[in-house]
């Protein structure tokens, strides 16, 4: 390994909603059944928040757990970066309630827009504003109420989604553990295949956008599945070849959790064998930005992941944008 890291994962925390949504609820809402989703996607359940919840509700909920392990209080952060595409509203940032909701004082808070690549677009910038010594405690949450978009009567992609919060407490690293490199990309030419088209400039809310249902999730799937095995293959290649690496060295690969297929074939191009792959999508659904830090703090708190592993994480969403990072814990 070459790279000494320049700052660490000090603590981590999830939070999710308490409605819990089966495919068999589902069955009784479209035309889906358990077997098609469950064999499609490899979604069992997925949380989903109740009226009155917001995202930054679950982001300070995971927020906390985060600073309680790193034993950081909430005046000593210096950074919120929120990655998200479900705030609570168009503006201000959600990160700027988080700062309210757990008392960040003297932090500076923003959010970043990154669809499911937010959490590892997160991890890059707070790495590299440690890097830049002008910061030194940085709190990365990857949140979404990703269910606010979805529309109930496309069975093309209500089956797919959840909603959650996961939240890491970056440090300048001991020069061990940490974040050993990460690697960032997008692609703007494929945006359209993976898209909430309303409520922005381009089709603001009114009766005739809502009538075309452009505020609702809109996807290319087909397309949209093979352009996420692609890059997320090249990320893990990118990542290890960065990092000096060879895939034996990878305790444990933590995958965005879109579809049980993708990572298959992602894990199975990386050689990388399941049994170092951390696979949760049966429970949560694809949270999205949420869904590495969710199974990154629920991989930490199980035991899955031991002091002095070798994680890579590897992401892929709308943009297109993807991304992988290698941490040392
Ligand atoms: N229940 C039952 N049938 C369904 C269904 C559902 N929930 N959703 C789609 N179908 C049907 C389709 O209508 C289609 O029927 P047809 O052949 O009669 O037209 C058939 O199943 C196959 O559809 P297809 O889109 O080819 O299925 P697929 O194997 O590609 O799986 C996805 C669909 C969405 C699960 C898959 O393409 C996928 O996971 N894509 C990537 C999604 C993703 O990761 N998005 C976020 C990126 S971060």
């Amino acid at each position: 390994m070459k790279n000494k890291p320049i700052s660490m994962i000090v603590g981590t925390g999830s939070s999710v909603p308490s409605k819990v949504l089966s495919n068999f609820d589902l069955e009784k809402m479209v035309d889906t059944s358990d077997k098609w989703i469950t064999e499609r996607t490899g979604i069992k359940y997925r949380y989903i928040a109740n009226n009155g919840v917001v995202t930054s509700d679950l982001c300070s909920d995971a927020a906390l757990k985060a600073l309680e392990e790193a034993k950081v209080l909430p005046k000593e952060l210096d950074v919120i970066i929120v990655a998200t595409v479900t705030g609570d509203v168009k503006f201000p940032a959600t990160a700027c309630y988080v700062q309210q909701k757990i008392k960040a004082v003297n932090a500076v808070a923003f959010d970043i827009s990154a669809a499911c690549s937010g959490y590892i677009y997160s991890l890059t910038l707070a790495n590299q504003m440690i890097m830049s010594n002008n910061f030194k405690t940085v709190l990365i949450i990857g949140g979404e109420i990703l269910t606010s978009m979805v529309d109930w009567t496309d069975r093309n992609t209500c089956v797919l989604f959840g909603d959650g919060a996961g939240a890491n407490v970056i440090k300048p690293s001991d020069g061990e553990k940490g974040v050993i490199t990460t690697y960032i990309k997008s692609d703007g030419q494929l945006a359209h295949l993976l898209t909430t088209p309303g409520g922005g400039s381009k089709f603001p809310i009114n009766h005739r956008t809502v009538e075309q249902k452009l505020q609702f999730i809109h996807m290319e799937g087909r397309e949209v599945f093979k352009h996420a095995v692609k890059c997320m293959s090249e990320s893990v290649e990118k990542v290890l070849q960065q990092a000096n690496m060879s895939p034996e060295e990878i305790d444990l690969m933590i995958p965005h959790q879109a579809n049980i297929r993708i990572i298959e074939a992602t894990a199975k191009r990386a050689g990388i064998p399941m049994e170092r792959v951390l696979v949760n999508i049966d429970r949560y659904g694809n949270t999205s930005s949420a869904s590495i830090p969710i199974a990154l703090d629920e991989a930490k708190r199980n035991g899955r992941l031991k002091e002095g592993d070798t994680v890579l994480m590897v992401v892929f969403g709308g943009g297109f944008t993807w991304g992988s990072a290698i941490v040392k814990f």
